[in-house]
């Protein structure tokens, strides 16, 4: 990489809406190009997907990023202020990893995960010892590491992937995230509920939201990035959080699970939404860890503009 390409996310997120940015640019509010629109806020960051692509092709003046996850914002925030020091973390696991033997890299793995998890109740998010640069750094490595390259957590909060048996992961990718890191300066990002961002939306915003899906099958039940599932009683506070910032002029564009994938009379989001403009799209959700059941579904996007 030549320090001229594209920032691009650093962490490979469930749910990444890297599939779907075909979709959503064909959507976008014409504002953006005019410099109207000169705010963005994304309330469900992850891993930001959006975020890059929309960050390197407009100009704003301000932008917040938000997502309720601890462990994501920490290492949003050292990429953007601590961003030497965690290549430094980086490159020194990644030699670590690679001087291993595949059963010690497995040992490895799971000598770092339990690291993670047992520091994480006593660990302050807020003002973290060595600007999180340790943290973020095991996040990161773990994300690269890990099966499916997924970051997930139980009911305790705690980091429960098991190992990824790759052959070699790229652990550091110094060009990226020194990429990121520029991209980042300037940008609030914070760790909250979605509702913290209200402050914020008025109608210079364009917010682009992204909540956990509603599952899409019984045991495809795969909301909990953080701990504390994303329920029906979420989506219904997320839909009247979106009446509220309709009303001040904001432009909103939300994607979710279309419920009827699997059943045709599931009008959930056809109700919640029903004065919204609402689109099926088609995506293949690659979530499913078994590939049999990877295939062609419909997303939806829903627009107030
Ligand atoms: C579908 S993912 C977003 C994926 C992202 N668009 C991407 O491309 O990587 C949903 C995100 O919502 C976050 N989340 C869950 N509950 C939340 C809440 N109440 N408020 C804000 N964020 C929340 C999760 O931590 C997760 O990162």
């Amino acid at each position: 990489m030549t320090g001229t390409e594209p920032a691009r996310p650093f962490l490979k997120w469930a749910g990444g809406k890297g599939q779907l940015l075909d979709a959503i640019s064909a959507r976008l509010p014409e504002e953006l190009t005019d410099g109207t629109l000169s705010r963005y806020v994304e309330p469900f960051v992850g891993g930001g997907a959006v975020y890059f692509f929309l960050a390197q092709r407009f100009q704003f003046q301000e932008i917040l990023l938000q997502d309720a996850n601890e462990e994501l914002v920490l290492t949003w925030q050292t990429v953007r202020d601590t961003v030497e020091p965690l290549i430094k973390a980086l490159r020194m696991l990644s030699y670590k990893y690679g001087a291993e033997s595949p059963q010690g890299q497995e040992r490895l793995f799971y000598a770092l995960r339990d690291a993670f998890n047992n520091d994480r109740p006593a660990y302050d998010f807020q003002h973290p010892a060595d600007q999180g640069v340790e943290r973020a750094a095991q996040t990161i490595f773990l994300n690269r590491t890990c099966f499916n390259g997924l970051f997930r957590v139980n009911a305790k909060a705690l980091f429960n992937v098991p190992f990824g048996k790759y052959k070699s992961p790229r652990i550091c990718d110094a060009d990226n995230l020194r990429q990121v890191s520029r991209l980042l300066q300037g940008v609030r990002i914070e760790q909250g509920d979605f509702g913290c961002a209200t402050g914020f939306i008025d109608e210079k915003c364009f917010v682009y939201l992204d909540p956990p899906y509603r599952p899409i099958s019984r045991t495809a039940s795969f909301n909990s990035y953080a701990a504390g599932a994303f329920g029906d009683e979420e989506q219904r506070r997320l839909a009247a959080f979106c009446r509220e910032m309709d009303a001040r002029g904001a432009k909103l564009l939300l994607s979710n699970s279309d419920p009827r994938n699997v059943d045709p009379d599931d009008d959930f989001f056809d109700r919640l939404y029903e004065s919204l403009t609402i689109e099926r799209v088609p995506a293949t959700r690659s979530i499913n860890s078994d590939a049999g059941k990877r295939g062609a579904i419909n997303e939806l996007l829903v627009r107030n503009y």
